[in-house]
Protein backbone atom coordinates (compact mmCIF):
# COMPACT_ATOMS: atom_id res chain seq x y z
CA UNK A 1 0.00 0.00 0.00
CA UNK A 2 1.46 3.19 -0.90
CA UNK A 3 2.20 5.57 2.25
CA UNK A 4 -0.01 8.16 0.41
CA UNK A 5 -3.25 6.13 0.83
CA UNK A 6 -2.65 6.39 4.99
CA UNK A 7 -2.87 9.88 4.70
CA UNK A 8 -6.24 11.75 5.67
CA UNK A 9 -6.90 14.86 3.73
CA UNK A 10 -8.38 17.71 5.94
CA UNK A 11 -9.86 20.13 3.67
CA UNK A 12 -11.42 23.62 4.63
CA UNK A 13 -14.24 24.18 2.15
CA UNK A 14 -15.33 27.42 2.19
CA UNK A 15 -18.31 27.77 -0.34
CA UNK A 16 -19.62 30.92 -2.57
CA UNK A 17 -22.10 32.68 0.35
CA UNK A 18 -24.71 32.26 -2.03
CA UNK A 19 -27.82 29.88 -2.07
CA UNK A 20 -27.00 28.04 -5.61
CA UNK A 21 -23.41 27.31 -4.47
CA UNK A 22 -23.78 26.15 -1.11
CA UNK A 23 -25.99 23.86 -2.13
CA UNK A 24 -23.72 21.40 -4.24
CA UNK A 25 -21.08 22.48 -2.06
CA UNK A 26 -22.33 20.48 1.40
CA UNK A 27 -23.38 17.99 -1.14
CA UNK A 28 -19.55 17.88 -2.11
CA UNK A 29 -18.25 18.61 1.25
CA UNK A 30 -20.58 15.39 2.58
CA UNK A 31 -19.14 12.94 -0.21
CA UNK A 32 -15.41 13.26 0.61
CA UNK A 33 -16.00 13.02 4.43
CA UNK A 34 -18.18 9.75 2.96
CA UNK A 35 -14.80 8.97 1.39
CA UNK A 36 -12.37 9.53 4.29
CA UNK A 37 -11.96 13.51 4.36
CA UNK A 38 -11.90 15.19 7.39
CA UNK A 39 -13.79 18.60 6.50
CA UNK A 40 -14.13 21.74 8.14
CA UNK A 41 -16.81 23.60 6.37
CA UNK A 42 -17.28 27.37 6.74
CA UNK A 43 -20.35 29.64 6.00
CA UNK A 44 -20.43 33.24 6.35
CA UNK A 45 -22.28 34.19 9.18
CA UNK A 46 -24.49 35.95 7.57
CA UNK A 47 -25.58 32.24 5.49
CA UNK A 48 -25.48 30.61 8.53
CA UNK A 49 -27.90 33.77 10.35
CA UNK A 50 -30.38 32.91 7.41
CA UNK A 51 -30.49 28.99 7.32
CA UNK A 52 -31.22 28.69 10.35
CA UNK A 53 -33.54 31.02 11.06
CA UNK A 54 -35.12 29.27 8.34
CA UNK A 55 -35.17 26.08 10.20
CA UNK A 56 -34.39 26.62 13.96
CA UNK A 57 -34.29 22.98 14.88
CA UNK A 58 -31.12 22.99 13.19
CA UNK A 59 -29.75 24.62 16.47
CA UNK A 60 -25.92 25.76 15.75
CA UNK A 61 -24.12 23.14 14.08
CA UNK A 62 -25.78 22.58 10.85
CA UNK A 63 -23.63 19.41 10.28
CA UNK A 64 -24.50 17.81 13.52
CA UNK A 65 -26.77 15.46 12.06
CA UNK A 66 -23.94 14.63 9.67
CA UNK A 67 -21.33 14.42 12.41
CA UNK A 68 -24.09 11.83 14.29
CA UNK A 69 -24.30 9.39 11.17
CA UNK A 70 -20.36 9.37 11.35
CA UNK A 71 -18.76 11.93 9.05
CA UNK A 72 -15.49 13.87 10.15
CA UNK A 73 -17.11 17.26 9.43
CA UNK A 74 -16.59 20.40 12.13
CA UNK A 75 -18.70 23.50 11.30
CA UNK A 76 -17.62 27.04 11.69
CA UNK A 77 -18.30 30.75 10.41
CA UNK A 78 -16.68 33.49 8.96
CA UNK A 79 -17.89 37.26 8.50
CA UNK A 80 -17.92 38.24 4.87
CA UNK A 81 -17.16 42.12 6.40
CA UNK A 82 -20.44 43.22 6.36
CA UNK A 83 -23.21 43.23 9.32
CA UNK A 84 -25.55 39.97 9.02
CA UNK A 85 -28.59 42.22 9.03
CA UNK A 86 -27.11 44.08 5.87
CA UNK A 87 -29.89 43.80 2.99
CA UNK A 88 -27.61 41.84 0.41
CA UNK A 89 -30.07 41.65 -2.17
CA UNK A 90 -30.73 45.15 -2.25
CA UNK A 91 -27.77 45.69 -2.11
CA UNK A 92 -26.11 43.57 -4.57
CA UNK A 93 -22.56 45.63 -5.53
CA UNK A 94 -21.73 46.60 -2.21
CA UNK A 95 -22.34 43.14 -1.43
CA UNK A 96 -20.28 41.79 -4.27
CA UNK A 97 -17.38 44.49 -3.46
CA UNK A 98 -17.33 43.31 0.18
CA UNK A 99 -16.33 39.82 -1.15
CA UNK A 100 -13.58 40.96 -4.00
CA UNK A 101 -12.11 43.45 -1.21
CA UNK A 102 -12.54 42.55 2.32
CA UNK A 103 -13.93 38.87 2.70
CA UNK A 104 -10.35 37.65 2.08
CA UNK A 105 -8.81 39.52 4.79
CA UNK A 106 -11.50 37.68 7.11
CA UNK A 107 -10.34 34.10 5.27
CA UNK A 108 -6.79 34.65 5.95
CA UNK A 109 -7.33 34.97 9.61
CA UNK A 110 -9.54 31.99 9.95
CA UNK A 111 -7.47 29.69 7.79
CA UNK A 112 -4.54 31.21 9.93
CA UNK A 113 -5.88 29.79 12.71
CA UNK A 114 -7.13 26.64 11.86
CA UNK A 115 -3.89 25.57 10.10
CA UNK A 116 -2.14 26.33 13.96
CA UNK A 117 -4.82 24.75 15.77
CA UNK A 118 -5.18 21.64 13.46
CA UNK A 119 -0.98 21.03 13.42
CA UNK A 120 -1.01 18.10 16.20
CA UNK A 121 -4.35 16.36 15.45
CA UNK A 122 -5.15 16.83 11.82
CA UNK A 123 -3.13 19.05 9.71
CA UNK A 124 -5.26 20.92 7.14
CA UNK A 125 -3.68 19.55 3.98
CA UNK A 126 -5.90 21.57 1.47
CA UNK A 127 -8.33 24.43 0.67
CA UNK A 128 -11.49 23.84 -1.28
CA UNK A 129 -13.04 27.53 -2.15
CA UNK A 130 -15.45 28.22 -4.74
CA UNK A 131 -13.83 29.35 -8.16
CA UNK A 132 -15.54 32.68 -8.30
CA UNK A 133 -13.43 33.69 -5.24
CA UNK A 134 -10.37 35.83 -5.99
CA UNK A 135 -7.93 35.03 -3.24
CA UNK A 136 -7.87 30.85 -2.72
CA UNK A 137 -4.79 30.45 -4.49
CA UNK A 138 -3.04 33.33 -2.43
CA UNK A 139 -4.14 31.91 0.90
CA UNK A 140 -3.36 28.10 -0.56
CA UNK A 141 -0.07 29.07 -1.08
CA UNK A 142 0.36 31.15 1.98
CA UNK A 143 -0.50 28.52 4.72
CA UNK A 144 1.24 25.52 2.18
CA UNK A 145 -1.95 24.24 1.27
CA UNK A 146 -3.32 22.69 -1.91
CA UNK A 147 -6.02 24.42 -3.99
CA UNK A 148 -9.11 22.76 -4.73
CA UNK A 149 -11.56 24.91 -6.79
CA UNK A 150 -14.59 24.12 -6.87
CA UNK A 151 -16.63 24.97 -9.89
CA UNK A 152 -20.49 24.91 -9.46
CA UNK A 153 -21.75 25.72 -13.13
CA UNK A 154 -21.09 23.68 -16.47
CA UNK A 155 -17.43 23.04 -18.20
CA UNK A 156 -18.98 25.10 -20.79
CA UNK A 157 -19.35 28.30 -18.92
CA UNK A 158 -15.75 27.59 -17.34
CA UNK A 159 -14.04 27.13 -20.48
CA UNK A 160 -15.28 30.72 -21.98
CA UNK A 161 -14.47 32.15 -18.73
CA UNK A 162 -10.98 31.30 -18.75
CA UNK A 163 -10.20 32.03 -22.53
CA UNK A 164 -11.66 35.23 -22.06
CA UNK A 165 -8.13 36.37 -23.40
CA UNK A 166 -8.88 34.69 -26.47
CA UNK A 167 -12.50 36.56 -26.63
CA UNK A 168 -11.04 40.12 -25.96
CA UNK A 169 -8.29 39.46 -28.54
CA UNK A 170 -10.52 37.98 -31.49
CA UNK A 171 -13.27 41.04 -30.98
CA UNK A 172 -15.81 39.46 -29.07
CA UNK A 173 -15.53 40.83 -25.64
CA UNK A 174 -14.45 44.20 -24.01
CA UNK A 175 -13.68 46.23 -27.04
CA UNK A 176 -15.86 49.06 -29.83
CA UNK A 177 -17.80 46.96 -32.40
CA UNK A 178 -18.26 43.85 -30.83
CA UNK A 179 -18.17 41.00 -33.36
CA UNK A 180 -21.65 39.71 -33.90
CA UNK A 181 -21.01 36.68 -35.65
CA UNK A 182 -20.55 32.97 -33.90
CA UNK A 183 -17.47 32.26 -31.86
CA UNK A 184 -15.00 29.34 -32.91
CA UNK A 185 -12.04 29.26 -31.65
CA UNK A 186 -12.50 28.52 -27.85
CA UNK A 187 -11.22 24.78 -27.55
CA UNK A 188 -13.42 22.58 -27.35
CA UNK A 189 -16.64 24.90 -27.85
CA UNK A 190 -17.78 23.55 -31.12
CA UNK A 191 -19.42 27.18 -32.46
CA UNK A 192 -21.29 29.96 -30.02
CA UNK A 193 -23.47 32.80 -30.30
CA UNK A 194 -21.95 35.42 -28.44
CA UNK A 195 -25.59 36.19 -26.93
CA UNK A 196 -25.30 32.16 -25.44
CA UNK A 197 -22.65 33.30 -23.55
CA UNK A 198 -22.81 34.70 -19.99
CA UNK A 199 -24.65 38.01 -19.54
CA UNK A 200 -20.74 39.39 -18.36
CA UNK A 201 -18.92 38.39 -21.29
CA UNK A 202 -21.84 39.92 -23.11
CA UNK A 203 -21.73 43.72 -21.03
CA UNK A 204 -20.77 47.29 -22.91
CA UNK A 205 -19.33 47.51 -19.46
CA UNK A 206 -16.88 45.52 -18.25
CA UNK A 207 -15.50 47.54 -15.21
CA UNK A 208 -18.14 46.70 -12.84
CA UNK A 209 -17.49 44.92 -9.60
CA UNK A 210 -18.69 41.30 -11.03
CA UNK A 211 -15.97 41.75 -13.76
CA UNK A 212 -13.14 42.56 -11.40
CA UNK A 213 -14.20 39.64 -9.12
CA UNK A 214 -14.84 37.04 -12.74
CA UNK A 215 -11.47 38.78 -14.11
CA UNK A 216 -9.69 37.99 -10.97
CA UNK A 217 -11.11 34.79 -10.12
CA UNK A 218 -10.17 33.11 -13.47
CA UNK A 219 -6.35 34.45 -12.77
CA UNK A 220 -6.63 32.90 -9.24
CA UNK A 221 -7.80 29.59 -10.29
CA UNK A 222 -4.24 28.89 -12.70
CA UNK A 223 -2.79 28.74 -9.11
CA UNK A 224 -5.49 25.94 -8.73
CA UNK A 225 -3.69 22.42 -8.12
CA UNK A 226 -7.46 20.56 -9.18
CA UNK A 227 -10.83 21.81 -10.39
CA UNK A 228 -13.50 19.71 -9.49
CA UNK A 229 -16.97 20.42 -11.76
CA UNK A 230 -20.30 19.55 -11.08
CA UNK A 231 -21.17 18.19 -14.35
CA UNK A 232 -21.25 15.04 -16.19
CA UNK A 233 -18.59 14.27 -18.12
CA UNK A 234 -20.63 12.63 -20.77
CA UNK A 235 -22.82 15.07 -21.64
CA UNK A 236 -20.01 17.95 -22.14
CA UNK A 237 -17.41 15.57 -23.06
CA UNK A 238 -16.06 18.12 -26.00
CA UNK A 239 -15.72 20.99 -23.45
CA UNK A 240 -14.03 18.78 -21.25
CA UNK A 241 -11.51 17.21 -22.73
CA UNK A 242 -9.71 19.94 -24.21
CA UNK A 243 -9.66 21.78 -20.53
CA UNK A 244 -8.12 18.31 -18.85
CA UNK A 245 -4.34 19.63 -21.04
CA UNK A 246 -4.81 23.12 -19.30
CA UNK A 247 -5.47 21.70 -15.67
CA UNK A 248 -6.52 19.05 -13.41
CA UNK A 249 -10.02 19.10 -14.40
CA UNK A 250 -12.66 16.45 -12.97
CA UNK A 251 -16.60 16.08 -13.81
CA UNK A 252 -18.00 14.96 -10.41
CA UNK A 253 -21.88 15.61 -10.62
CA UNK A 254 -24.66 15.64 -10.48
CA UNK A 255 -23.89 16.58 -6.60
CA UNK A 256 -27.08 15.13 -5.08
CA UNK A 257 -27.63 14.34 -1.50
CA UNK A 258 -28.29 10.37 -0.81
CA UNK A 259 -31.44 10.41 -0.67
CA UNK A 260 -32.43 13.06 -3.43
CA UNK A 261 -34.62 15.01 -1.89
CA UNK A 262 -33.53 14.57 1.88
CA UNK A 263 -30.12 16.30 2.95
CA UNK A 264 -29.10 15.77 6.10
CA UNK A 265 -27.48 19.48 6.19
CA UNK A 266 -30.04 21.78 6.28
CA UNK A 267 -29.17 24.36 2.83
CA UNK A 268 -32.43 26.25 2.07
CA UNK A 269 -32.06 30.37 3.33
CA UNK A 270 -35.58 30.60 3.41
CA UNK A 271 -37.94 28.80 5.33
CA UNK A 272 -39.77 25.63 2.98
CA UNK A 273 -43.31 25.56 2.72
CA UNK A 274 -44.65 21.69 1.99
CA UNK A 275 -47.07 21.64 -0.89
CA UNK A 276 -47.12 17.89 -1.37
CA UNK A 277 -50.96 16.94 0.24
CA UNK A 278 -52.07 19.96 -2.65
CA UNK A 279 -49.66 18.13 -5.60
CA UNK A 280 -51.58 14.81 -4.56
CA UNK A 281 -54.64 15.82 -5.48
CA UNK A 282 -53.22 16.82 -9.08
CA UNK A 283 -52.95 14.44 -11.96
CA UNK A 284 -49.75 12.80 -13.40
CA UNK A 285 -47.45 15.85 -14.69
CA UNK A 286 -50.17 17.99 -15.22
CA UNK A 287 -48.54 20.82 -12.92
CA UNK A 288 -45.78 23.15 -13.76
CA UNK A 289 -43.07 24.25 -11.80
CA UNK A 290 -41.91 27.97 -11.92
CA UNK A 291 -39.42 29.42 -10.03
CA UNK A 292 -36.82 31.86 -11.03
CA UNK A 293 -33.69 30.62 -8.23
CA UNK A 294 -32.43 32.44 -5.71
CA UNK A 295 -30.50 35.39 -6.73
CA UNK A 296 -31.85 36.98 -10.06
CA UNK A 297 -34.64 39.52 -10.32
CA UNK A 298 -37.01 39.67 -12.96
CA UNK A 299 -38.25 42.67 -14.13
CA UNK A 300 -41.99 43.98 -12.66
CA UNK A 301 -43.30 43.85 -16.51
CA UNK A 302 -42.11 40.56 -17.51
CA UNK A 303 -43.29 39.51 -14.26
CA UNK A 304 -46.84 41.03 -15.22
CA UNK A 305 -46.91 39.38 -18.94
CA UNK A 306 -45.37 35.75 -17.48
CA UNK A 307 -48.35 35.50 -14.89
CA UNK A 308 -50.60 36.92 -17.46
CA UNK A 309 -49.60 34.19 -19.35
CA UNK A 310 -50.00 31.27 -16.35
CA UNK A 311 -53.57 32.63 -15.91
CA UNK A 312 -54.21 32.29 -19.69
CA UNK A 313 -52.55 28.60 -20.15
CA UNK A 314 -55.19 27.37 -17.79
CA UNK A 315 -52.36 24.68 -16.49
CA UNK A 316 -52.02 24.12 -13.12
CA UNK A 317 -49.28 25.69 -11.16
CA UNK A 318 -46.55 26.43 -8.17
CA UNK A 319 -45.14 29.14 -8.58
CA UNK A 320 -42.20 30.32 -5.86
CA UNK A 321 -42.28 33.68 -5.82
CA UNK A 322 -39.14 35.35 -3.40
CA UNK A 323 -40.41 38.68 -1.59
CA UNK A 324 -37.51 40.51 -3.61
CA UNK A 325 -38.20 38.54 -7.12
CA UNK A 326 -38.51 42.09 -8.73
CA UNK A 327 -36.84 44.09 -5.79
CA UNK A 328 -36.90 43.69 -2.17
CA UNK A 329 -38.94 47.36 -1.88
CA UNK A 330 -41.70 45.82 -4.07
CA UNK A 331 -42.82 42.71 -2.81
CA UNK A 332 -46.23 42.18 -4.36
CA UNK A 333 -46.01 43.27 -7.50
CA UNK A 334 -48.15 40.28 -8.90
CA UNK A 335 -50.91 41.67 -11.01
CA UNK A 336 -54.37 42.59 -8.76
CA UNK A 337 -56.86 39.44 -8.77
CA UNK A 338 -54.45 36.82 -9.92
CA UNK A 339 -54.16 34.86 -6.89
CA UNK A 340 -57.68 35.18 -6.46
CA UNK A 341 -58.44 34.11 -10.17
CA UNK A 342 -56.16 31.12 -10.10
CA UNK A 343 -56.81 29.89 -6.66
CA UNK A 344 -58.55 26.90 -8.07
CA UNK A 345 -55.57 25.61 -9.95
CA UNK A 346 -52.53 27.24 -8.58
CA UNK A 347 -50.39 27.94 -5.57
CA UNK A 348 -47.96 30.51 -4.89
CA UNK A 349 -45.42 30.15 -1.90
CA UNK A 350 -42.23 31.63 -1.11
CA UNK A 351 -39.31 29.21 -1.04
CA UNK A 352 -39.91 25.42 -1.19
CA UNK A 353 -37.94 22.09 -1.34
CA UNK A 354 -37.59 22.39 -5.15
CA UNK A 355 -36.11 18.88 -4.83
CA UNK A 356 -39.08 17.30 -3.51
CA UNK A 357 -41.56 19.40 -5.37
CA UNK A 358 -39.43 18.33 -8.84
CA UNK A 359 -39.50 14.58 -7.62
CA UNK A 360 -43.17 14.67 -7.35
CA UNK A 361 -45.04 12.66 -10.23
CA UNK A 362 -47.58 15.91 -10.65
CA UNK A 363 -44.97 18.07 -12.13
CA UNK A 364 -45.06 18.21 -15.80
CA UNK A 365 -42.32 20.56 -16.61
CA UNK A 366 -40.39 23.29 -15.12
CA UNK A 367 -40.76 27.37 -16.32
CA UNK A 368 -37.02 28.26 -15.17
CA UNK A 369 -34.08 30.88 -14.83
CA UNK A 370 -31.71 27.85 -16.02
CA UNK A 371 -29.76 28.10 -13.09
CA UNK A 372 -27.35 24.86 -12.79
CA UNK A 373 -28.76 23.08 -9.79
CA UNK A 374 -32.25 23.74 -11.47
CA UNK A 375 -31.03 22.24 -14.50
CA UNK A 376 -29.35 19.30 -13.05
CA UNK A 377 -32.58 18.95 -10.48
CA UNK A 378 -35.06 19.07 -13.33
CA UNK A 379 -32.96 16.92 -15.90
CA UNK A 380 -32.58 13.71 -12.82
CA UNK A 381 -36.52 14.13 -11.97
CA UNK A 382 -36.88 13.98 -15.89
CA UNK A 383 -39.40 17.18 -15.69
CA UNK A 384 -38.51 19.28 -19.18
CA UNK A 385 -37.45 22.90 -18.87
CA UNK A 386 -38.95 26.16 -20.33
CA UNK A 387 -36.09 28.21 -20.16
CA UNK A 388 -36.30 32.42 -18.92
CA UNK A 389 -32.66 32.84 -18.40
CA UNK A 390 -32.23 36.41 -16.68
CA UNK A 391 -28.39 36.67 -16.29
CA UNK A 392 -24.77 35.32 -15.52
CA UNK A 393 -24.97 31.62 -17.13
CA UNK A 394 -28.33 30.93 -17.44
CA UNK A 395 -28.09 31.57 -20.77
CA UNK A 396 -25.18 30.01 -21.60
CA UNK A 397 -27.21 27.03 -19.99
CA UNK A 398 -30.22 27.69 -21.81
CA UNK A 399 -28.34 26.70 -24.85
CA UNK A 400 -27.38 23.75 -23.33
CA UNK A 401 -30.84 22.70 -22.49
CA UNK A 402 -32.55 23.80 -25.67
CA UNK A 403 -29.98 23.45 -28.77
CA UNK A 404 -27.51 20.75 -26.94
CA UNK A 405 -29.46 18.35 -25.30
CA UNK A 406 -33.13 19.41 -26.39
CA UNK A 407 -34.73 18.62 -23.06
CA UNK A 408 -36.18 21.73 -23.00
CA UNK A 409 -37.58 24.88 -24.94
CA UNK A 410 -38.08 28.71 -24.96
CA UNK A 411 -40.09 30.82 -23.21
CA UNK A 412 -39.74 33.79 -26.09
CA UNK A 413 -38.20 33.75 -29.19
CA UNK A 414 -37.02 37.06 -28.47
CA UNK A 415 -36.44 38.96 -25.65
CA UNK A 416 -39.50 40.55 -25.41
CA UNK A 417 -42.32 38.83 -22.75
CA UNK A 418 -45.87 38.54 -24.59
CA UNK A 419 -48.50 36.77 -22.39
CA UNK A 420 -49.88 35.03 -25.22
CA UNK A 421 -46.94 33.62 -26.43
CA UNK A 422 -46.49 32.55 -23.11
CA UNK A 423 -49.40 30.57 -22.63
CA UNK A 424 -48.95 28.94 -25.87
CA UNK A 425 -45.11 27.80 -24.65
CA UNK A 426 -46.48 26.80 -21.79
CA UNK A 427 -49.27 24.43 -23.32
CA UNK A 428 -47.09 23.32 -25.67
CA UNK A 429 -44.69 21.67 -23.29
CA UNK A 430 -47.37 20.46 -21.27
CA UNK A 431 -48.77 19.16 -23.42
CA UNK A 432 -48.91 14.99 -24.02
CA UNK A 433 -48.31 15.21 -27.51
CA UNK A 434 -46.31 18.31 -28.17
CA UNK A 435 -44.26 17.83 -25.13
CA UNK A 436 -43.51 14.19 -25.87
CA UNK A 437 -40.35 15.00 -27.92
CA UNK A 438 -39.17 17.08 -24.81
CA UNK A 439 -39.58 14.29 -21.93
CA UNK A 440 -38.43 11.72 -24.42
CA UNK A 441 -35.23 13.47 -24.29
CA UNK A 442 -34.92 14.47 -20.82
CA UNK A 443 -35.34 10.78 -19.79
CA UNK A 444 -31.99 9.85 -21.98
CA UNK A 445 -30.03 12.70 -20.42
CA UNK A 446 -31.08 11.11 -17.20
CA UNK A 447 -30.30 8.41 -17.88
CA UNK A 448 -26.68 9.28 -18.89
CA UNK A 449 -26.48 11.25 -15.39
CA UNK A 450 -27.39 8.24 -13.28
CA UNK A 451 -25.27 5.81 -15.34
CA UNK A 452 -22.39 7.98 -14.13
CA UNK A 453 -23.36 7.74 -10.74
CA UNK A 454 -23.29 4.25 -10.81
CA UNK A 455 -19.97 2.65 -9.14
CA UNK A 456 -18.06 2.46 -12.92
CA UNK A 457 -19.24 5.43 -13.64
CA UNK A 458 -18.09 8.65 -15.33
CA UNK A 459 -18.25 10.60 -11.64
CA UNK A 460 -17.64 8.44 -9.47
CA UNK A 461 -14.32 7.39 -11.05
CA UNK A 462 -13.34 11.12 -11.27
CA UNK A 463 -13.91 11.66 -8.08
CA UNK A 464 -11.53 8.12 -6.97
CA UNK A 465 -9.26 9.89 -9.17
CA UNK A 466 -8.86 13.32 -7.58
CA UNK A 467 -8.77 11.83 -4.24
CA UNK A 468 -5.43 9.99 -5.54
CA UNK A 469 -4.15 12.81 -7.20
CA UNK A 470 -4.93 14.61 -4.00
CA UNK A 471 -3.38 12.10 -2.28
CA UNK A 472 -0.07 12.07 -4.46
CA UNK A 473 0.23 15.99 -4.04
CA UNK A 474 -0.04 15.56 -0.25
CA UNK A 475 3.62 13.73 -0.54
CA UNK A 476 5.13 16.10 -2.40
C1 LIG B 1 -27.06 30.97 -9.69
C2 LIG B 1 -26.56 30.52 -11.09
O1 LIG B 1 -27.41 30.91 -12.12
C3 LIG B 1 -26.32 29.05 -11.11
O2 LIG B 1 -26.10 28.54 -12.38
C4 LIG B 1 -25.16 28.79 -10.20
O3 LIG B 1 -24.80 27.43 -10.22
C5 LIG B 1 -25.58 29.25 -8.79
O4 LIG B 1 -26.04 30.61 -8.78
P1 LIG B 1 -29.48 30.28 -8.52
O5 LIG B 1 -30.42 31.39 -8.80
O6 LIG B 1 -29.12 30.06 -7.13
O7 LIG B 1 -28.22 30.30 -9.45
O8 LIG B 1 -30.18 28.96 -9.17
P2 LIG B 1 -29.81 27.44 -9.14
O9 LIG B 1 -28.42 27.15 -9.58
O10 LIG B 1 -30.86 26.77 -9.89
O11 LIG B 1 -29.87 27.07 -7.60
C6 LIG B 1 -31.00 27.27 -6.81
C7 LIG B 1 -31.04 26.19 -5.77
O12 LIG B 1 -32.03 26.54 -4.81
C8 LIG B 1 -31.42 24.83 -6.33
O13 LIG B 1 -30.62 23.82 -5.75
C9 LIG B 1 -32.87 24.65 -5.89
O14 LIG B 1 -33.23 23.31 -5.61
C10 LIG B 1 -32.93 25.48 -4.63
N1 LIG B 1 -34.29 26.00 -4.43
C11 LIG B 1 -34.80 26.93 -5.28
C12 LIG B 1 -35.01 25.51 -3.38
O15 LIG B 1 -34.57 24.65 -2.62
N2 LIG B 1 -36.25 26.02 -3.19
C13 LIG B 1 -36.83 26.93 -3.98
O16 LIG B 1 -37.97 27.33 -3.71
C14 LIG B 1 -36.06 27.42 -5.08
Amino acid sequence: MAESDNLKPHAIFIPYPLQGHVIPSVELAIKLASRGFKITFVNTQSIHHHTSKAQPKTGGNLFAAAREAGQDIDYTTVSDGLPVEFDRSLNHDQFMASLLHVFSAHVDELVGKLVKSSVNTAPVTCLIADTFFVWPGKVAKKYDLLYVSFWTEPALVYSLYFHVDLLRKNGHFACHDVREDDINYIPGVKSIDPSDMMSYLQDANVTTVCHQIIFNAFKDVRESHYVLCNTVEEIESETITPLHAKIPFYAIGPLFPNRFNKSIVATSLWSESDRSQWLNTKPQGSVLYVSFGSYAHVSKRDLIEIADGLELSKVNFVWVLRPDIVSSEDTDPLPSGFKERTSDRGIIIQWCCQKSVLAHPAIGGFLTHCGWNSTLESIWCSVPLLCFPLLTDQFTNRKLIVDDWKVGTNLCDWKVVKKEVVSNKINHLMDVKSGDEFRKAVAKVRKTMENALKPNGSSEQNIDTFIKDLKAGMRK
